[in-house]
C-alpha cells in the first residue's frame, strides 16, 4: 500500500493511475501519517510525498516516518530541491526523489523496491537468517588521525577486542593502512590472503567468500590484513573498500577500521560507510592543529559531530598542555582520554594485545569507555562496574 500526502487530490489520482493494480493508494493527512502507519500493520510499503507539500514539512514527515517505521520507504516527488535540501532528505532516510513530471516506469520501479524492502523485513521478523544482518544492525568504526604515530593501530586492535568481549561475537578488524599496515604483526597473525585479494572481485564477494580472506585471532577478532607489499595499495580501487565494508557489515555486529594518517580515497570511502569515527590526537600543538583541520575536513565530507569520538591519547604526557586547553582550541569537548602507559609498548612488542592480558589499568578502562560510547543497544560491559571501580582505585594508587 502507498500512502500519498498532497493537498491536491489530483496527485493521488495520477499515482493511482500509474500503479494500477500493483498497489493500493491511500491519501492521508501529513499530521496523522504515523498513526495511519501504526494502524496499517505491515500493510504500507511507501509514503509518497507530493509536489504541493513544502520542503520543510516533507523533511519533517521523512524524519518522523524513519523514526517510527524505518521499514517504510519515503519518496518525494518534487522539483527544485537545493543541494542542501537534497542532502538533508537523504540524511532523513528518503529513498528517492522523483521529478514532478516523473516517468511512470521510474515510479513503478520505486514502488517495487519499497515493496521488496518491506517484504524482506517482514520475512526477517519471522526469525531465521541470523547470519545475514541488516546494515543498521552493524556498526562500522574508523579509527583515524591525520597525524602518524598517535596510536591508531594500538587503539583499533584493542577497541576491536574490547567490542568482541562486550558483545560476545566475532568482530571484524580491517587494516586500511594499505601501504604500511602492521596489524597482522601486532596480533602475531600470518594471513594467507589480504585486502588485496578481497578487492579483486568484489562483484562476487559475499559473507561466505569473505571468510576466506580473514585471519582469526584468539580474541574473536577476524582481521582483513593490509597487502603484503606497499606497491599493491594503489591497485585497489576506492570503491572496493566500500563494497568490502558492506559485505563485512552483513556478518559482523562491529567492523573496526585502522587507517593511515591521510585522507586517502580509500579512507574517504571508509568514512562514508562509518557510523562512528574515533578521531585520535596526541597532546602536542602540531597534532592539535592537525586535528582541527581533520575535523573541518570531516565536516566538509558531511560527517556530523555526533558521529565523531574525539580521543586524546597519551593525555597525561608532560608537555605543558591540559585537556582544557585542547578543548578550548578545538571548541569542543574531548570524549575519551587515554593516559600513557608503559604497558602499551610492552604489549605491542610482545605481540599480545593489551586488553587480552591486562584486565584492569587506566589505559584499558579508557578503551572500555571508548567501546561503550560506540556500542549500541543493551550490551553490558564484560565486567560491568568492576572495571571502572578497580581502575579508579589503581589510578588513585598511581597518583
Ligand atoms: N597510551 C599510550 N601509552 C604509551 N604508548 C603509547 C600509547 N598509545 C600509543 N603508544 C605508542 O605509540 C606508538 C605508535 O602507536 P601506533 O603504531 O598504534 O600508532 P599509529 O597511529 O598507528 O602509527 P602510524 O601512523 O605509523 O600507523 C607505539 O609504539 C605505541 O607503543
Ligand atoms: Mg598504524
Amino acid at each position: 500500500m502507498i500512502l500519498v500526502i498532497d493537498p491536491d487530490a489530483r496527485f493521488a489520482k495520477r499515482v493511482t493511475k500509474t500503479v494500477g493494480a500493483r498497489a493500493r493508494v491511500l491519501t492521508v493527512d501529513a499530521q496523522i501519517v504515523e498513526q495511519t502507519l501504526a494502524g496499517s500493520g505491515r500493510g504500507a510499503d511507501m509514503v509518497l510525498v507530493g509536489p504541493r507539500v513544502d520542503p520543510g514539512t516533507a523533511l519533517d514527515i521523512a524524519q518522523r516516518v524513519q523514526e517510527t517505521s524505518p521499514e517504510v520507504s519515503v519518496v518525494f516527488v518534487a522539483d527544485g530541491f537545493t543541494a542542501t535540501q537534497m542532502q538533508a532528505a537523504l540524511r532523513a532516510g528518503v529513498r528517492d526523489i522523483l521529478p514532478v513530471e516523473y516517468e511512470n516506469d521510474h515510479l513503478l520501479e520505486t514502488v517495487e523496491r519499497a515493496q521488496s524492502i518491506s517484504r524482506h523485513l517482514a520475512s526477517r521478523g519471522g526469525g531465521g537468517g541470523a547470519e545475514s544482518r541488516r546494515p543498521e544492525d552493524s556498526t562500522v568504526v574508523t579509527v583515524f588521525s591525520s597525524k602518524g604515530g598517535v596510536g591508531k593501530s594500538f587503539v583499533a586492535a584493542n577497541l576491536a577486542i574490547t567490542l568482541a568481549k562486550r558483545c560476545g561475537e566475532p568482530v571484524a578488524l580491517v587494516d586500511l593502512d594499505l601501504q604500511f599496515g602492521d596489524l597482522a604483526i601486532m596480533l602475531q597473525l600470518f594471513p594467507a590472503r589480504t585486502m588485496y585479494d578481497a578487492a579483486q572481485n568484489t562483484a562476487h564477494l559475499d559473507g561466505e567468500a569473505m571468510q576466506g580472506y580473514l585471519a582469526r585471532h584468539s580474541s574473536n577478532v577476524h582481521l582483513l590484513a593490509a597487502p603484503f607489499e606497499p606497491g599493491l595499495a594503489e591497485t585497489i580501487p576506492a570503491e572496493a573498500v566500500g563494497d568490502i565494508i558492506r559485505v563485512l557489515r552483513q556478518s559482523f555486529r562491529y567492523v573496526v577500521i585502522d587507517s593511515p594518517a591521510a585522507f586517502t580515497d580509500h579512507i574517504v570511502a571508509a568514512l562514508d560507510e562509518s557510523d562512528a569515527i574515533a578521531l585520535l590526537t596526541s597532546m602536542d600543538v602540531p597534532s592539535i592543529k592537525n586535528l582541527k583541520l581533520a575535523m573541518q575536513t570531516l565536516e566538509l565530507l558531511g560527517i556530523a559531530r555526533e558521529r565523531i569520538r574525539l580521543v586524546l591519547n597519551r593525555a597525561d604526557s608532560e608537555v605543558g598542555l591540559r585537556v582544557q586547553d585542547v578543548e578550548k582550541t578545538l571548541q569542543t569537548t574531548v570524549d575519551v582520554t587515554i593516559p600513557s602507559g608503559r604497558e602499551v609498548p610492552l604489549s605491542i612488542n610482545r605481540g599480545v594485545p593489551l586488553v587480552t592480558e591486562v584486565q584492569y589499568s587506566p589505559v584499558v578502562a579508557a578503551l572500555e569507555q571508548l567501546a561503550a560510547s560506540i556500542a549500541r543497544g543493551n550490551e553490558q560491559p564484560v565486567a560491568a562496574g568492576a572495571v571502572s571501580k578497580r581502575s579508579r582505585l589503581l589510578r588513585r594508587k598511581a597518583g
